[in-house]
């Protein structure tokens, strides 16, 4: 019977399905609240036909290695893939999946309460509130800004950007304007959106703007000091992607320098760390990489990697390979 590594406890409906199908799972229940050890991951893929991996291991060489020549699958718990070495991985003849698709909304609501919180200033006035700071109603009281009327800078047009788009522009009446490789005429016409070749041609223009690219050697750094400070000084940043795509410490100059309004992160450029000064800023909101954490989308995403283990193990092609 095949045999799967999980390296982190995970919801627990996909790993039903596999144990339904009477595979051996062996989830490394150690790592529950911390990070899997590089040690428990090099030890639990030896001898597996799957390993269902989180995006807090490095998915590289030797772990394959180690996992050869029973390993065929990898099945990553995120639609983010950087973790793993996809190169190295086709080399190897080993299959990698990621769980699309079913976060895409939870993510685009994560971005949209980002968005909402900033402008509104819903962290910052809680703090406030909190702290005995609420002595009186005030006329010019811990003022924000509205998202309708305003314009949404979507930096990268896949199925997380695009539902962004639609809730900003159906949804609170902003007008989108976007950055891809693949333009979208349909997307253009349904949410009367703009494309701009350049994300130097968008950044001038936004009042908010969302970052939904994946990390990749070009897209590193997208955000530097030099675009930040593109941006208009009364414009919002927002990340759900990758943390490495902003240069943290020049974000954290931007916002105490006010280069721009503020901005709200949910991934970290060196994760789980976050750059100290950014902390001890109120201009910023800080969640620690949770836009896709529902019960529901967990669940869906643990339903998703079981699924693309199965159809790979039985030999057909998994739903979600990453090619
Ligand atoms: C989370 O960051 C994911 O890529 O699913
Ligand atoms: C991820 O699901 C994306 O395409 O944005």
């Amino acid at each position: 019977m095949p045999k799967i590594f999980v390296t982190r406890p995970i919801p627990d409906a996909g790993i039903k399905m596999l144990q339904d199908k009477g595979y051996e799972v062996v989830v490394n229940e150690a790592a529950k609240d911390r990070v899997a050890t590089r040690e428990e991951v090099l030890a639990g893929v030896k001898g597996v036909d799957a390993l269902l991996s989180v995006l807090t291991e490095k998915v590289d060489a030797e772990v394959m290695d180690a996992g050869l020549p029973t390993l065929k699958v990898i099945a990553n718990y995120a639609v983010g893939f950087d973790n793993v070495n996809l190169p190295v991985a086709k080399e190897k003849n080993i299959a990698v999946t990621n769980t699309p698709g079913v976060l895409t909304n939870t993510v685009a609501e994560h971005t949209f309460a980002l968005m909402l919180s900033i402008a509104h200033r819903i962290s910052e006035a809680d703090r406030f509130s909190r702290a005995g700071k609420y002595t009186a109603w005030g006329p010019q009281l811990l003022l924000g800004t509205d998202l309708s009327g305003k314009t949404l800078g979507v930096v990268g047009l896949g199925r997380i950007g695009s539902r962004v788009a639609m809730h900003a522009a159906k949804g609170f009446g902003m007008k989108i304007i976007y950055t891809d490789p693949k333009p979208s005429a349909e997307f253009e016409k349904e949410m009367g959106a703009e494309y701009v070749a350049t994300i130097e041609e968008l950044l001038p223009k936004a009042d908010f703007v969302s970052i939904h690219v994946p990390l990749l050697d070009s897209t590193r750094h997208l955000m530097n000091a030099e675009r930040l400070k593109m941006m208009k000084p009364t414009a919002y940043l927002v990340n759900t992607s990758r943390g490495p795509i902003i240069d943290e410490k020049a974000l954290a100059q931007a916002l105490a320098e006010n280069w721009i309004q503020g901005a709200a992160i949910d991934v970290f450029e060196f994760e789980p760390d976050i750059t100290p000064e950014l902390k001890s800023l109120e201009n910023i909101i800080i969640t620690p990489h949770i836009a896709s954490a529902t019960l529901e989308t967990r669940q869906l995403m643990s339903v998703l990697a079981a699924t693309n283990i199965i159809e790979a193990l039985e030999g057909r092609t998994p739903p979600n390979l990453v090619k």
